[in-house]
């Protein structure tokens, strides 16, 4: 009947993360994004607003190059490049003001305490709605492991940060893991609200002229449609042994990949490197969304959501 019809005005787009309502699922991946891009992308269209991690004292970053290009994505080593958490308070958060979407801070730091001395402050905010943890940096009271590589430092750094905040957490894996699952079991014993399924993969080029590495700091973390395969096998994997939402992030650069992610269990989706490419990606992307579910007259996005048909 014409009245049940799925038609773009009739979608329901709206996903839950940890608590968070989101208008839909796509929203900007942290370091790929900036309030410059106002510009060009109606940030009242997205899900959420992600800027750059922050850390607490200002940092350099590493040496340059700090990013290449390679077949099928780029290669980065910023280093979290960063103005520290004083400038972060009084000009970056306020620069996001008069929005009308959540805004979620990406936090980096070295130890577990000051992961949960930054969280206490950027969580205690009311303009930030959530705080995405990126425990994919190195630890450096861990011997340079990355706090995402261990299980029980994973587990217990959620443990601690939720002692000081009452804002949802979503814990930012590190893919370079012989075990997500095992991570994102920690993660969410430990008490994080949501997963993003995932940071970067350790890579590494060489210019074969020079024979030096193409990135100043040797290796570095690859993002783009090359990694995109690897980050919808993880993301199916984490779904197996997870309740908690997740976010996809990896290689999303069309509608097409954000709902394949979507089919293998995530319920929102990030974008980063399809940003540099082109600026109106997270409009795009929506746009092609709304543009299958009306093909397949799919009313709720929600549907899609660990929809792949196994078997
Ligand atoms: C230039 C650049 C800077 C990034 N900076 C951060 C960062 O500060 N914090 C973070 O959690 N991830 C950072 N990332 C990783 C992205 O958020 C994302 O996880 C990764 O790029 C994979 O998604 P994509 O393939 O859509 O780019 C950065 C990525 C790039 C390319």
């Amino acid at each position: 009947m014409s009245e049940t019809r799925v038609t773009p005005e009739t979608l329901n787009l709206e996903v839950r993360i940890g608590g968070l309502r989101l208008q839909n699922p796509i929203m900007p991946a942290s370091g790929a994004f900036g309030q410059e891009m106002d510009e060009v992308v109606d940030f009242n269209r997205i899900a959420a607003i992600v800027p750059k991690s922050i850390t607490k004292e200002p940092r350099k970053g590493n040496l340059t190059p700090r990013v290449c290009e390679v077949p099928g994505g780029m290669i980065n080593s910023i280093g979290i490049q960063s103005k520290g958490l004083e400038y972060y308070l009084a000009k970056t958060i306020p620069s996001f003001k008069g929005y009308d979407v959540p805004l979620i801070s990406s936090i980096s730091a070295d130890s577990v305490e000051e992961f949960a001395e930054m969280a206490e402050t950027i969580g205690a905010l009311p303009e930030v709605a959530a705080l995405e943890l990126n425990i994919s940096c190195p630890n450096l009271k861990g011997n340079g492991l990355a706090f995402g590589m261990d299980p029980e430092v994973t587990r217990r750094l959620m443990v601690r940060v939720k002692e000081v905040t009452d804002k949802p957490i979503i814990a930012k894996l590190s893919p370079n893991v012989t075990s997500i699952q095992e991570i994102a079991i920690a993660a969410e014993e430990g008490g994080a609200d949501a997963l993003n399924v995932a940071n970067t993969i350790l890579a590494m080029a060489i210019d074969i002229h020079s024979r030096r590495p193409k990135i100043g700091n040797v290796m570095g973390g690859l993002s783009g449609p090359s990694v995109k395969p690897i980050i919808v096998r993880m993301i199916y994997q984490v779904r197996q042994v997870s309740k908690l939402p997740i976010i996809g992030c990896g290689g999303v650069m069309n509608g097409e990949d954000a709902i394949e992610m979507m089919l293998a269990g995530a319920t929102a989706v990030q974008v980063g490197t399809a940003s540099f490419i082109n600026p109106t990606a997270l409009t795009d992307i929506l746009e092609e969304i709304k543009g299958y579910m009306v093909q397949y007259q799919i009313r709720d996005v929600n549907e899609l959501i660990g929809g792949v048909r196994i078997s």
